[in-house]
């Protein structure tokens, strides 16, 4: 299935626009396009500066990008959301720079994430997708909200879209709500619960469980929550696959990818071309698309606050009150 075009009045003039993971892949593409739209300032946020800075270059050299928003600002962050520490340092960095300059935030683009082959443990312990994808995710999700929030004006509703994917409704593992008695995320952690690219979905699925939850308690008037899947696109996302099982991706990228500028599009589509109706919703290669049935199915309810308060409990063990910025 194509993604279609934006519409042609799509604008992100003056909007401040921060993306993370914006080195390479759907994140790069996505602050061109913003740049391409009028974005400024747009903040790469990413795992290793010198990459940054090379995104940085190549973004204010592109012809478009000189000529539609010669004045354009781009300034590079470090992100690693692999630990605590990198998450905190991050959102700390950010938001003083932020209240220094006087400046607000108008869109938050939480783009990184990862697949791996192989079960790995990040440096906090949880399982390393799971840490990326998920906790790592929804603790920004909760550093940002103030800052956003306040940045909302009655022209302009702050942003914070997450990407997800449609593999979350392939997951087989969480059908069910686990018994009461069983820490379920941190079950995550054991190795004999890996199995590759549904650890992948199970992480995507997660986070939405997270956001939906996130966006019943944040009033859609103070910030716009929602989150999109570009379908499938070529990018570096699946560079661990190995050389055997090669073949097969490059037929399905063949037959069903899409360019990577217009998974790019399905991001500027969630946070400029659709409005407060999309609260805590998901948008599927821009097109407002119903979650799995486990996400909103009657297990699923229990599931949705089962994650949530599982995943407070860790991240106030991070930050204490963080949950006071809801
Ligand atoms: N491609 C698809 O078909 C597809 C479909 C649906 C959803 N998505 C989602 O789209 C998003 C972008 O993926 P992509 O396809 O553009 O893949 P990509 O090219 O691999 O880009 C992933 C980005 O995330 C960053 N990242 C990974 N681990 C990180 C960490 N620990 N801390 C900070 N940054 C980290 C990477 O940084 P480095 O360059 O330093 O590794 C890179 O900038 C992901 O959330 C993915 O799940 C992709």
């Amino acid at each position: 299935m194509s993604i279609p075009d934006l519409p042609k009045n799509t604008t992100l003039e003056a909007r401040s626009v921060l993306i993370t993971g914006s080195n390479v892949g759907l994140g790069y593409s996505a602050a061109l396009l913003s740049l391409q739209l009028g974005a400024s300032p747009v903040y790469l946020a990413v795992r290793t500066l010198p990459k940054g800075d090379k995104a940085r270059e190549t973004l204010l050299a592109d012809p478009v990008v000189k000529k539609k928003n010669p004045n354009a600002v781009v300034k590079v962050y470090q992100l690693d959301m692999s630990t605590w520490d990198g998450v905190t340092a991050f959102a700390s960095k950010f938001i003083a720079d932020r209240k220094t300059a006087g400046e607000g935030l108008d869109v938050a683009i939480l783009n990184a994430g990862v697949v791996n082959m192989d079960f790995e443990l990040a440096p906090t312990g949880n399982e390393a997708v799971i840490q990326v994808n998920h906790f790592s995710t929804a603790l920004l999700s909760l550093l940002l909200l103030p800052l956003l929030e306040s940045s909302t004006t009655p022209q302009h509703t702050a942003r914070l879209t997450i990407v997800t994917s449609r593999s979350h409704a392939r997951v087989q593992s969480l059908k069910a709500c686990p018994p009461d008695d069983y820490n379920y995320l941190a079950s995550l952690n054991d190795k004999k619960t890996f199995a590759t690219m549904e650890r992948y979905g199970l992480s995507k699925l997660i986070v939405i469980f997270f956001l939906r939850e996130l966006s019943t308690r944040v009033s859609s008037d103070k910030v716009i929550i929602n989150n999109v899947c570009p379908g499938m696109i070529k990018t570096k996302l699946t560079r661990g696959v190995p050389w055997y099982a090669q073949p097969v991706l490059w037929v399905w990228y063949a037959t069903s990818a899409n360019p990577v500028e217009r998974g790019a599009a399905c991001y500027v589509h969630a946070v400029a071309t659709v409005g407060k109706e999309s609260h805590g919703l998901w948008y599927h290669k821009m097109k407002l698309t119903p979650y799995a049935d486990i996400v909103t199915n009657q297990e699923g309810e229990k599931l949705q606050s089962r994650i949530w308060n599982e995943t407070m409990e860790v991240l106030e063990k991070v930050v204490p009150n963080v949950g006071t910025n809801i």
